[in-house]
This record gives C-alpha cells, structure tokens and sequence, in this order.
C-alpha cells in the first residue's frame, strides 16, 4: 500500500506572515500523523519561518525549485544544500512553469535530480504534454521523454525516494481537470515505463501524484483511481478550508 502524499505549491503567493499563519491552523487541525503525508511548499523567503513552526509536527516542508550546483557564482540561485539547512525534506522539480516560463530542460532538471538526492532532498519530478501534444496523440511519446532523460542514470535505491507528478499544462491553473480515467491511464503508463525501460524492480510502490486543478469536489475521484497516491495542489492550497478539505477527502 502506497502512502498518498498532498502537496501544496503556493507559486509566488503569501508573505511571512501569511505562509506562518496557515502552517499554523494546519498544525494545528492535522496534529497527528494520518493516512497521507502533507507537504507545503512556500516561496523561498518563507521557508525557515516555516520551518520553525512544523518542528515536532508531522507536516513536511518542500521548496519549489533548486540550482543543481552546491554552491559558487549562481545568482539568485538556492542550492539542495541551502534548502536542507533551511528545514527542507522536498523539492518540486520540473515544474512545467520552470520549463516553459523559464527554460529548463529534462538534461537541467536530471542535474537537479541528483544533486537533490545528494543532499538528501526527496524530488517531486513533475511531467505532463501540452494541449497541443495530447491533441497530436503523443501524449505517452512525451512522458516516456521525459522520465527517460529527467531520470537518467538514477539508481534503483533512489528512485524510490523520488514522487512523480503528472501534471497535464492544459489542466494546470485552468480549472480543467484530466478525468480521473485520463489521469489514470497516464499514472499506469508512467508506472509502467519506470518498471520497464528503467528497469526499476520496486516500480509498483513509486509514489506517483495528479496535479492540475485539484479541488475538494474532484479529489474523491481522482484518488479513488489505483495508479493515482495523491496531489500537487496549487490554487486549492492557498485556503486553508479547501487544501483541508482535500487532505480530508484524500485519507477517506
Ligand atoms: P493548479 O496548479 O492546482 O492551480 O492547477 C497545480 C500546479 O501547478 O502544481
């Protein structure tokens, strides 16, 4: 049995003191472990003032992008190290925002991949095809790409450590969700290629998570698909009630 994990990506949202102030009603209401891990995943500035309120919580911090280099000469970069020190267990990577907004490329993000893992950051590897892509019926050609090369000469030990996030652009910030059995044929395939053409023996219990345009009217159905162990959130994770709603529903 997979453990489902929520994320919630707040994108450039929320001051200090608005990130402090939700991490603390959040808490407070999932004060004890549940059947599903909880991430929140700030902006960069409120990572450590967040940090400091999850201590001896069961909630974890992910931050939303990293530089694949330790350190040196990169600004306006954070490093995996950085990121560990400022109280960090996860990192988005491969968002299609950081792709298509600002160019990063599968042989980008396998570098951020593994400088992750060194640090010991768990990546959430996000993929997904264009509109344009999955109306030329190629849909699976690009997903294949894309783990293939983002997770290129990873090894088995850490592939287990890594979630993948198929997030379709055409669903993302649209209000337009994959239907669950959209999304569930994805989830297989993506299953399918880390078992077969990464010959990933452990591939049945790759923690693999839905994200655009997730919603508590639509998280019922999206979880109760067999290839589908949680959600990346972005516009429902900024209110409290409806990221609540949507963990709620995720451990029923
Ligand atoms: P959305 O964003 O829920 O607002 O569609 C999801 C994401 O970009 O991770």
């Amino acid at each position: 049995m997979i453990r489902p994990i929520i994320v919630a990506n707040w994108k450039m949202h929320k001051t200090i003191p608005e990130a402090v102030e939700f991490a603390k009603q959040l808490k407070k209401e999932f004060s004890e472990p549940g059947d599903v891990d909880i991430v929140i995943a700030p902006p960069f500035t409120a990572l450590r003032p967040v940090a400091d309120v999850l201590r001896d919580s069961p909630l974890h911090l992910s931050a939303q992008n990293m530089h694949w280099e330790e350190k040196g000469a990169y600004t306006g970069e954070v490093s995996a190290t950085i990121l560990v020190d400022a109280g960090c267990e996860f990192v988005i990577i491969g968002h299609s925002e950081r792709r298509t907004l600002f160019g990063e490329t599968d042989g980008m993000l396998n570098k951020k991949i593994h400088s992750a893992l060194k640090s010991g950051l768990r990546p959430i590897f996000c993929i997904g095809e264009t509109l344009e892509e999955r109306e030329s019926g190629i849909t699976f050609r690009i997903i294949q790409k894309q783990i293939k090369e983002g997770l290129n000469n990873i090894i088995s030990d850490d592939i287990r450590r890594i979630a993948l996030a198929y997030e379709p652009i055409w669903a993302i910030g649209t209000g337009k969700t994959a239907t669950p059995l959209q999304a569930q044929e994805v989830h297989r395939f993506i299953r399918k290629t880390i078992a077969t053409d990464l010959e990933h023996a452990h591939a049945s219990e790759t923690v693999i998570i839905y994200g655009g345009s997730v919603n508590p009217e639509n998280t019922g159905s999206l979880m109760n698909q067999p290839d589908i162990n949680g959600a990346l959130v972005g516009g429902a994770s900024l209110d409290f009630e409806s990221f609540a709603d949507i963990i709620k529903i995720s451990e029923t």
